[in-house]
Parts: structure tokens; sequence; C-alpha cells
């Protein structure tokens, strides 16, 4: 091997040895530099005779040019080679699954309600919402609980000055006052029957929403949920109210077996009054009297604070606990988890 291959030789050793573009741009000048092995022979020479300069130049110059193609190709290399190493660091793995958005769903007392909404509607009920601050009047006088009433101070609540229809004063204690409130405004509307005599659609309406007392343990909260029921017209007895709450709570349970137990109970706002009570035929609860709802036969001053002649219009309510509906549904033995807002709890519902 002569002389010039075994420069080239050297520097392509040089190069594959270069594991950086510096490195590499090091060893290029040890031979392609300003002093480089190259450039010194290139000078050298000026020395030779004219004939020997034109072959020893030729030489000379094709070593240069193989040294040139073995640095371009360590070149290629080394950024065939970063590149490799950038995409594997920047991999994107096409398989892993992506990011779901969260399902959001409805609150099991919400699903209750919902259910609710639904069988009472069935039944020809309207559905009516009403405020959770209200007046004393509403909330309890025109309810046949006068100021005075012993039956107040099972309704304790938070109270502010005021009280007079226009003027609200407290946390509704139940949704009763909603009795009031929407048959008024049905009675308003078909006035001019009543004026004229002529008989006045029935009211029959539910009125679901939040209510406000002081009990606080596992089967009380401080705010919990009650829906209204009430049914009004001029031949609407005792009877019908145990047919359409039998029918609601058998429909509602999915269960034709389902025992009911109207047990004689005192409200103001109702006479006679019965709180009742069901019985599972099967299950973990069968066997147990639950209670959940009041009810009664309208009061007939409190069809009177209604706008109707109580000799002419007559009828029923109820006030159950869709709190304690839902509970009995999915076997939840703590209200409380109702109302943490635990998504643990909660997503069990969807
Ligand atoms: N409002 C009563 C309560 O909260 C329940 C009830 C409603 C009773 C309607 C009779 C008629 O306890």
């Amino acid at each position: 091997m002569n002389e010039l291959d075994a420069l080239v030789e050297s520097a392509a050793q040089g190069f594959a040895q270069a594991t950086t573009p510096a490195d590499l741009e090091n060893a290029k000048a040890v031979y392609l530099g300003k002093s480089g092995r190259i450039t010194e022979l290139m000078k050298g020479l000026a020395a030779l005779p004219v004939e020997e300069k034109k072959t020893r130049g030729a030489i000379i110059n094709q070593a240069k040019q193989a040294i040139e193609a073995a640095l371009n190709a360590r070149r290629q290399a080394l950024a065939d080679a970063e590149l490799e190493a950038q995409l594997k660091a920047e991999a994107l793995d096409v398989s892993l699954p992506g990011r779901r958005l969260g399902q959001g769903g409805l609150h099991p007392v919400s699903l209750t309600l919902e259910r609710i909404e639904g069988i009472f509607g069935s039944m020809g009920f309207d559905v009516a919402q009403g405020p959770e601050i209200e007046s004393d009047w509403f909330n309890f006088t025109a309810l046949n609980t006068p100021e005075d009433h012993p039956a107040r101070s099972m309704h304790d609540t938070f109270y502010v000055e005021g009280g007079t229809q226009a003027a609200p004063n407290l946390l509704r204690t139940h949704t009763s006052p909603m009795q009031i409130r929407h048959a008024v405004q049905h009675v308003r509307r078909y006035q001019a029957l009543l004026d004229a005599g002529e008989p006045m659609p029935e009211i029959r309406v539910i009125a679901p929403g939040r209510t406000y007392r002081v009990d606080s343990d596992a089967t009380h909260s401080p705010m919990f949920h009650q829906c209204e029921g009430l049914w009004i017209g001029a031949n609407v007895s005792f009877k019908d109210l145990k047919v359409v709450f039998t029918d609601f709570c058998r429909t509602f349970f999915e269960s034709d077996d389902l025992v009911l137990r109207f047990r004689p109970s005192f409200f103001p706002f109702t006479e006679p009054s019965a709180e009742i009570d069901i019985q599972f035929p099967s299950g973990p609860l069968a066997g147990r009297w639950l209670e959940v709802a009041g009810s009664g036969q309208v009061h007939p001053n409190v069809v009177r604070n209604m706008g109707l002649d109580p000799e002419k219009y007559i009828g029923f309510a109820f006030g159950m606990g869709p709190d304690r509906l839902t509970m009995l549904r999915y076997g939840v033995n703590d209200l409380r988890l109702f109302f943490d807002g635990d998504v643990r709890f909660l997503s069990q519902f969807q």
C-alpha cells in the first residue's frame, strides 16, 4: 500500500471513530484543514519539477477526493443516526387509547324525581314548582297552622323578619305551601266559571322540590326533598287517595305485591290524616313497615284558603320523601351519601 492509500485509509478510520458532528469536524481538520496532511502534501508540490508536479498532483487530488467522499458519507451517517434517535425519543404510540371526557349523569334523587313525575304524569297530574324561600302564610298559616299552633315546633327552620304573602321570611319546611300557591292560581284562571256556578276543571298536581328542617342524622338531612300531591274536585274521596298512591308505589317499585298501610295520624291541614307505610313482599326489607308519605283529606279551612267553597270542593293531599324512596329503591342506607358529592358513589347510578 503506498503512502497516499494509507493516508486515505487512516482518514476513513478517523472519520468512522467520530460519533458526533463536532468530532467529525476535528477529524476532518487533520487531513483537509489549513495545516492538514493533504494541504501539507499540496504545498510540497511546489518544490517538484514540472512533470512530476503533474503526476504527483493528480495522485494527491485523487486521495483528497477519496477523503472528502469518506467525510461526506460519515456526515450523512451521523445525521441519519441523529434523526433516528430523535424519532425514537418522540415516538407516538398510536395504539394507546385516547383520553375520554368524563360522562356526567343525573343524581339518583333526580332520577327518582323524574320517575315520580313520569308516573303521576301518566295519571293526569301536572307538575308545579315553587319557591324554597317561602312566607309564613303559605308555609303555615294558610295550611291551618296559625302562629301559636304546636305543630310548628316540629317544623323548625331559619326565619327572618316579614312573613306576609309578599315578604318571604323562612326556608320552607315542606312542599305543602305549593297546595295553596297552585290552587290559588288555578282558581284565578277559572274564576269566571266559578262565578257562573259552572264546574271548574279539577286540580291535579304534584310539586317536587327542596325543603329544610333542623334534623340531621343518617336518615335526616337539614336539606331534603319532598314531593307534594294534590287532587281537588267536586267528588274526590279518600278512596281515590288509596287507589292513586297504591298504584304509584307499585309502579315505582315495580312490584304488584307491594302492600300499603294507611296509619291514622295528624296534620293540621288534613282531616282525616294518615301516614302511608309500605311493605315489600320479598327482598332484604321484607316484613318491615316503611313510612313513605304523610297524607289526608284536605281540611275545609285549607280549601277555603285556596279560594274554594269546602261545601262544593273536596280532595286529598300527600307529601312524600323522594330521598327515602331513592334509598329504598337502590338499597342505600345512609341519606348523607346523596349530598356528599362523592363521584365514586354517584357514578354507580349511571
Ligand atoms: N307536609 C307534611 C310533612 O311534611 C306531609 C303531608 C303533606 C301531610 C300533605 C298531609 C298532606 O310532614
